[in-house]
């Protein structure tokens, strides 16, 4: 019999400190109008000290979770996407297992940057739809703020920390009752990398490095990339891509955001933007503004939600469920 993987749970995590626009122009050169005209954010969340990024990842994943009704013990796969995981390695996902005692399945770390959550609700749905795993934790986790350079105004102004985790079940497609993934398109033009990456790494510098990036590059590579990758699931499925209820965009700018609106004739209305409050928070932006749809009681069961990312790589991609 054929499974759906259907998302029972979602959980969203967000650190206590906040740094507003104005705070930040107090360090560089810049200013509130400036950021949110440019952008839309008008404030991020930034880890404290002691706080990691599996430490995020656990917070969101409990709440996950708690809305499935599950506990760790159920879970058999923990996939995390995070650009800034704790340690080279172990994975951020083994240290989260072990934060969870969730000891059973398998637990690794997924790389595509703010692509990184599609990348991983895609492969985690693979594992369910093959027999070979039951329930995953797919989380998207950063503390970005770590891999800021807080001199670069052209940077710092747009990255925030968070975490959010969907808990994916497979299910008879008797008892799935319509809901559940439908379809991914994932992409990657390495050519690309000079236009956003980081400028240091294990083998090359033996640091972490800090995020460099040609905005206005990237911003004329973003509308047409996310468009194609949207359209290209919708087409895949059969549908209009104007008939999805939600469109749960990677939250990098909103000016971006509203160029693919435009371009695929949607609604203003249809949109899930949290940009303001959090900024971009990279793997966890997607996870965050599908839980916030979900919150708020605007994403219902059953309802058509489109997902897409788009990161250094570069990445992009999208993603076709029914909530
Ligand atoms: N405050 C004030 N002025 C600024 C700031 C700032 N924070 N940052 C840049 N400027 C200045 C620039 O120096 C430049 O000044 P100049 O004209 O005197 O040279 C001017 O503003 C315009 O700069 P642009 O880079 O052309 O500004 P743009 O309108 O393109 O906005 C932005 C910049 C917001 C970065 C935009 O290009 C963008 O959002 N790009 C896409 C980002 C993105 O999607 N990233 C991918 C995901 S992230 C990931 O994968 C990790």
């Amino acid at each position: 019999m054929s499974s759906k993987a259907v998302i029972t749970g979602c959980g969203a995590y967000l650190p206590e400190t906040i740094l507003t626009n104005t705070d930040l122009a107090k360090k560089v050169d810049t200013s509130d109008e400036w950021i949110r005209e440019r952008t839309g954010i008008r404030q991020r969340h930034i880890a404290g000290e002691d706080e990691k990024t599996s430490d995020l990842a656990v917070e969101a994943a409990k709440a996950a979770l708690k809305a499935a009704g599950r506990s760790p013990d159920d879970i058999d796969m923990i996939i995390v996407a995070t650009t800034t995981p704790d340690l080279t390695f172990p994975s951020t996902a083994a240290i989260v297992q072990a934060k969870l005692g969730a000891a059973a399945g398998a637990a690794f770390d997924i790389q595509a940057v703010c692509t990184g959550f599609i990348y991983a609700l895609s492969t985690a749905e693979k594992f369910l739809a093959a027999g070979q795993h039951k329930r995953a934790l797919v989380i998207g986790a950063e503390t970005f703020s770590r891999i800021l350079d807080w001199t670069d105004r052209t940077t710092c102004v747009l990255f925030g920390d968070g975490a959010g985790a969907f808990v994916l079940e497979a299910k008879d497609e008797a008892d799935a009752d319509g809901r559940g993934y439908i379809n991914s398109y994932l992409r990657c033009d390495g050519r690309l990398v000079d236009l956003l990456y980081v400028d240091g790494g294990v083998s090359s510098t033996q640091t972490a490095g800090h995020v460099r990036m040609q905005g206005n590059k990237v911003f004329r590579e973003a509308v047409t990339r996310i468009s194609q990758a949207m359209e290209w699931v919708a087409a895949d499925a059969g549908i209009d891509v104007r008939s999805i209820d939600w469109f749960v965009p990677h939250q990098a700018n909103e000016r971006i955001i509203k160029g693919v609106v435009k371009k695929l004739d949607l609604a203003e209305n249809q949109v899930i933007n949290t940009i303001g409050g959090q900024g971009n928070t990279s793997a966890a932006s997607i996870p965050l503004a599908y839980c916030q749809g979900v919150a708020d009681g605007r994403i219902k069961p059953g309802d058509l939600v489109l997902l897409e990312g788009m990161g250094g790589g570069l990445t992009w991609g999208a993603a076709l469920l029914r909530a």
